[in-house]
């Protein structure tokens, strides 16, 4: 049985006052939820002040990105050992903003998968398709691309979870239907299959994100190979995220 991961990637938003103000908040209202696993990643300007909050619940921290080395010249970058420091369990990595805006590209994405694990971090290894790519039948060769070639020398004995996010549903409103997402979640658990064996490929959480809220989050987590959610603009109203971090309820 896979436990569930209900994450909220927060983006670019929220200063330092508005996360604790959050926090604080949430853990008062998920102290009641152990039957799955809740994430928050915040900016990297938030994670201290939350782990404050966080410390003894089960809400667990994340941050949004990283680069792969662990010091030097790298100005504006941040760190795995770093993110471990600050009280980080994951990092969302291949988000499809960095891939689009920031040009990140699958050797980069790797990179950071491997230094991720090597450090005891859990990479969210995140995959999907642009509109172009749906329509020219082309989804199954693009996000089996992203997850083979982002999960290079990782093994069947490290710990990652993956994210199917339809670049087309990111914060348009349009979410994929519970069918059509699971039609890809199936895909990639085959495909995690043939690289990892079946034993691990079933162990393997695949969330899916792209306009998750609570009207349709119940329907989603219903589909077989559906484990979680990662959750943007919905994440940012402590009581449509509760919502869904209670999905089924
Ligand atoms: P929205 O939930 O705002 O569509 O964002 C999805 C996403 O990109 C989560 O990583």
């Amino acid at each position: 049985m896979r436990k569930p991961l209900i994450a909220g990637n927060w983006k670019m938003n929220k200063t330092v006052s508005e996360s604790v103000e959050f926090a604080r908040e949430f853990v008062g209202k998920v102290s009641d939820v152990n039957d799955r696993d809740i994430l928050i990643c915040p900016p990297f300007t938030s994670l201290y002040a939350m782990r404050e909050i966080f410390k003894d619940t089960g809400v667990k921290l994340g941050a949004q990105n990283m680069y792969y080395k662990d010091s030097g010249a790298y100005t504006g970058e941040i760190s795995p050992l770093m993110l471990k420091d600050v009280g980080c369990d994951y990092v969302i990595l291949g988000h499809s903003e960095r891939r689009h805006i920031f040009g990140e590209d699958d050797n980069l994405i790797n990179e950071k998968v491997v230094a991720a694990v090597s450090h005891g971090l859990i990479p969210i290894l995140c995959v999907g398709e642009l509109l172009e790519d749906r329509e020219a039948g082309k989804t199954f060769d693009v996000v089996g691309n992203q997850l083979e070639r982002g999960l290079k020398g990782i093994s069947s004995k490290d710990n990652f979870v993956v994210a199917y996010e339809p670049v087309w549903a990111i914060g348009t409103g349009k979410t994929a239907t519970p069918e059509l997402a699971e039609e890809v979640h199936s895909f990639l658990r085959e495909k995690l299959a043939s690289l990892f064996g079946k034993e691990k490929a079933e162990t393997v959480r695949i969330l899916y994100g792209g306009s998750v809220k609570p009207e349709n989050v119940n329907g989603l987590m219903a589909m077989k190979n559906i484990d979680g959610a990662l959750v943007g603009g919905a994440s940012l109203k402590v009581d449509s995220f509760v919502k869904i971090v209670k999905f089924g309820r």
